[in-house]
């Protein structure tokens, strides 16, 4: 039997500006949810929040991309947004950007990230969710996780994963998608998720088709066609036995990799694995923040969950987070803080630049 894990997020209002989550939206959240459970429609759930993020985290036996759990979801955002609205958290419904939902939440402005498999005699999975970043974020982790032998001692010592690993990149401006073995194809690989704002790791699969990790690849601005806040992506990976273990999976998160996203989606910034506790990201509305739940499943079940980074050894990526942190702020307004230009086109400077379009004259020669 086949168990299907939906990780379904969105920022439906935040508490205070875009700093955190308001418990009264865990709860609403959380007492839907249950009622679907005791329905039959979900095996299990569990509500968190990065940041100003609504996680749902949902086990079923629907498969991926079924209807009624899109909808049980696109549900609770909108009975969450209510909430939102009568506490005037603010950007109440930020992420629903459509208002009628039609059999999918994809494209409507959640993010979404889902697998279906057979859970294992023992099923570690690990969920990554992050705030104030892109969907983007997941590309250099990813790389590392199944297919850096510096990070992952796994795909030299362990008979299981030495064969590699498949990579499937979405470019979501070419609405194009392409398969990568490695590691006969890395360096094929990295010309194009280097470029984090383009070409995404959308999954990531065994040699023998297994699916081993999934991301949120939906992008705002490109939906909304406008700057509508940051994706603040979410990233499932299954751990041990063929996968990687899970100490290799979240060792990349102890090299703060510089992501964009940081306030106002318009800075570079270290992203800072953080518990639970501290996904709060405010001073400049940031830095970058990601957590990391781990689960156990058992019939579906979420057993847990367990705080990963809730562990002094990332200290030192914190310390180091917050010393690039003080670097880079000191930028200000100029690149490579800010944005480079292409990417500040879907965000609000193109209406500042228009009101400066006359005054513009030919240079003489
Ligand atoms: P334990 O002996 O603690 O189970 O460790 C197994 C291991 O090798 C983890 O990397
Ligand atoms: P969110 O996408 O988390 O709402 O971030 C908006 C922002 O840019 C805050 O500075
Ligand atoms: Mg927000
Ligand atoms: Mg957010
Ligand atoms: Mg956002």
């Amino acid at each position: 039997d086949k168990i299907t894990l939906s990780v379904i997020k969105a920022d439906v209002g935040g508490y205070v500006g875009h700093c955190a989550m308001h418990g009264e939206l865990i709860l609403e959240a959380s007492r839907h949810l249950d009622d679907a459970r005791s329905q039959g429609v979900l095996v299990d759930y569990h509500v968190t929040a990065c940041g100003d993020d609504l996680e749902l985290i949902m086990t079923h036996s629907h498969g991926v991309d079924n209807r009624d759990v899109h909808h049980l979801a696109w549900e609770v955002f909108e009975a969450c947004t209510e909430v939102a609205k009568k506490l005037k958290l603010y950007g109440a419904g930020q992420d629903l950007l459509s208002h009628a939902f039609s059999g999918n939440v994809r494209g409507m402005g959640p993010g979404v990230a889902e697998m279906e498999f057979v859970e294992r005699e023992s099923e570690p999975i690990v969920i990554f969710m992050a705030d104030k970043t892109s969907a983007g974020a997941w590309n250099l982790p990813l790389y590392k996780i199944f297919a850096d032998p510096f990070n992952t001692a796994g795909l030299v010592i362990a008979p299981t994963l030495h064969a590699g690993f498949r990579y499937e990149v979405h470019d979501v401006k070419g609405h194009q998608k392409i398969l990568f073995s490695t590691p006969e194809e890395l360096y094929d690989l990295l010309v194009f998720i280097g470029a984090t704002g383009r070409y995404l790791v959308k999954a990531v699969y065994t040699k023998d088709g297994e699916i081993a990790a999934v991301s949120s690849t939906e992008r705002l601005a490109l939906i909304a066609g406008k700057y509508v806040g940051k994706d603040d992506p979410v990233c499932v990976v299954r751990c041990q036995g063929k996968f990687p273990a899970v100490g290799e999976v979240v060792e990349p998160f102890s090299m703060p990799h510089i992501v964009e996203g940081w306030m106002r989606g318009s800075h570079y910034g270290p992203l800072m694995p953080v518990p639970l506790s501290q996904a709060r990201p405010t001073r400049f509305d940031g830095p970058p923040r990601v957590i990391c739940l781990g689960f156990q499943l058992a019939n579906g079940h979420l057993v847990g969950p367990c705080d990963i980074f809730d562990d002094p050894s990332f200290n030192e990526a914190r310390r180091l987070c917050n010393v690039i942190a003080d670097h880079l702020r000191r930028h200000g307004p100029f690149e490579p803080h800010r944005l480079p230009m292409d990417e500040m086109e879907y965000t609000t400077l193109p209406q500042v630049m228009a009101k400066l379009q006359d005054r513009w004259q030919p240079l003489e020669n």
